[in-house]
């Protein structure tokens, strides 16, 4: 058990015994509030898939910072629900074994408020509604608290999203103050999509519904619409008659571990393509939208989804490229092939990369490319915006020096955005041509931690705030352009493309930009900062 679960709540009872606990704690005397004074009412956030990883990596941590920061109403609890048969007491200290070791030593008595707050019950959501014993005992525990916040949050598999919401509605759970979280990806097609925002939808009024995307909660990209919308010296370039393309990265030197049963039905492109890749593109191309409201950013994003160049079935095997994992060494570690690590051979895509256009006004022309994958060479998230070159040089003997202008926008890690720009190297002998960036580093300059995208996307459900969420249009928008690639995929019958764990990917990624006379981006054509 760790330290701070087994200590006690000052004037309060251990944590770890089984006491009898007020069916409602009472509220702390002070409301907290966000820190735009929008005040956080009382809420229990109900965790479907409680005990799963999603759960213990990202919700409860998220919900312990919250928590830690005085965020969250002192009446404020967290009901985990799965199949496992813990007691509250078995459901603390497993978050504490996960959460506890980052705690630090003078936070340990607002953990153990955390962990109060803190209960599970044993439900098993497969079967008919509101059969299972546990909605009993989740009805028990909401009892009388008709008036307070209802987060539904499903982290579970995208078929259990129906089922679990007629067994809410069964066991006459859902109230006007409910919302429902629904975890990507929707569905694995735009049929099944539709399906699931049918069965859901019967039960969840649309505004109630919370589609989440966690990169549209992550620091950098919020500063993307500021960095676009707050400035006025981009928006005049954001163009096609100023931008030369767009590559948008996320690569990651994780394997898929234990989500491969997951991940092996999934894949890549529905994994990280059809929601994140594609919710950046959005950011980044879409029109300015007339105020930062629910609506009107969702209404702009959907525009750009729309305007997306259709996959026709020669476009696929001509503008997209699949690949897979080998065996091969990530941070100078060995590591197993996919197929290894998943016990089978499998055809499923842990890379893809891809080439598209928006296709309207602003963007005519200007190529986007997409990249993801798994157990590639280095970690990093990025969106690139490569400006044209100068039209005409007057630095004739230096032109081969000259690099056109462009943005990176770090998502993580090392959050920052640069610029880089052609300046003159210091010193006499003629004018020497250098690129360099103007370089604004979150961490230097605003020196604090970055709360998780999860912290700032829970809360905002629990304020009832959906800008950030994906409308079901939205998904479904995304869907009907993504499954053009999986049927072309599937039609042409080839596996994906091999490429050894620990490099940047399979060497047709790298001729897909290159036939159009451009290269992927690498932090080493950098020089350091101005
Ligand atoms: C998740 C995907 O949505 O995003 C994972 O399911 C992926 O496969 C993860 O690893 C990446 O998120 P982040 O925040 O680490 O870039």
């Amino acid at each position: 058990m760790p330290k701070v679960l087994s200590q006690s709540a000052p004037s309060q009872t251990p944590v770890s015994s089984p006491a009898p606990e007020p069916r409602l704690p009472s509220p702390l005397p002070a409301p907290p509030t966000t820190q735009a004074g929008v005040p956080v009412p009382d809420c229990d956030v109900i965790v479907f898939g409680g005990t799963g990883d999603l759960a213990m990596r990202k919700l409860l941590p998220a919900l312990w910072h919250r928590d830690r920061e005085g965020q969250l109403p002192g009446s404020a609890r967290i009901i985990a629900v799965s199949r496992s048969e813990a007691s509250d007491t078995d459901y603390r200290d497993q978050v504490g074994a996960v959460v506890g070791p980052a705690v630090a030593t003078d936070d340990e008595a607002a953990f153990v408020r955390f962990a109060h707050r803190l209960h599970h019950v044993t439900l098993d959501a497969t079967g008919e509604p509101a059969r299972d014993p546990g909605w009993s005992a989740l009805t028990d525990l909401l009892r009388g608290g008709d008036e307070r916040v209802r987060v539904f949050y499903l982290a579970t598999a995208p078929q259990l999203f129906g089922p679990v919401s007629r067994g809410l509605q069964a066991a006459g759970l859902v109230t006007p103050l409910s919302r429902v979280v629904l975890e990507k990806p929707i569905g694995w097609d735009l049929a099944s999509a539709r399906a699931i925002n049918d069965e859901v939808g019967e039960v969840f009024d649309e505004s109630q519904v919370f589609r989440i995307d966690h990169y549209l909660g992550k620091e950098t990209v919020q500063n993307l619409l500021v960095l676009r919308f707050a400035n006025t010296l981009l928006e005049p370039l954001w163009n096609s008659s100023w931008i030369d393309h767009v590559q948008i990265t996320a690569a990651e030197t994780v394997g898929t571990g234990d989500r491969s049963g997951y991940y092996d039905g999934s894949g890549a492109l529905r994994d990280m393509v059809q929601n994140h890749l594609l919710q950046l593109l959005c950011l980044v191309a879409m029109e300015p939208p007339g105020r930062l409201d629910r609506d009107a950013v969702r209404d702009e994003k959907l525009k750009v989804l729309q305007a997306l160049r259709p996959m026709a079935a020669g476009d696929v095997a001509r503008c997209t490229v699949r690949g897979q994992y080998r065996a091969g060494a990530v941070d100078g570690e060995p590591v197993p092939g996919y197929s290894t690590e998943l016990g089978t051979l499998s055809d499923t895509e842990t890379f893809v990369a891809l080439k598209t256009e928006v296709q309207n006004w602003r963007w005519a022309g200007v190529p986007f490319y997409l990249r993801t994958g798994k157990r590639l060479h280095k970690r990093t998230s990025e969106i690139v915006v490569q400006f044209k070159p100068v039209p005409h040089s007057v630095f004739p003997e230096q032109t081969g020096q000259m690099i056109a202008n462009r943005l990176v926008i770090h998502l993580q890690p090392n959050e920052s955005v640069r610029l880089l720009m052609m300046t003159k190297e210091p010193g006499p002998g003629g004018l020497r041509l250098r690129p360099a960036p103007l370089n604004l580093s979150f961490a230097d300059t605003f020196g604090t931690r970055f709360p998780d995208a999860y912290e700032r996307l829970l809360m905002d459900v629990v304020r009832g705030n959906p800008t950030l969420f994906m409308r079901r249009d939205e998904v479904e928008a995304a869907w009907e352009w993504a499954e053009p690639i999986l049927h072309g995929w599937q039609g042409s019958g080839e596996p994906p493309r091999p490429y050894h764990a620990g490099t940047p990917g399979p060497a047709a990624a790298i001729a897909l930009i290159e036939r159009d006379g451009r290269t992927w981006h690498e932090d080493h054509e950098e020089e350091p900062s101005l």
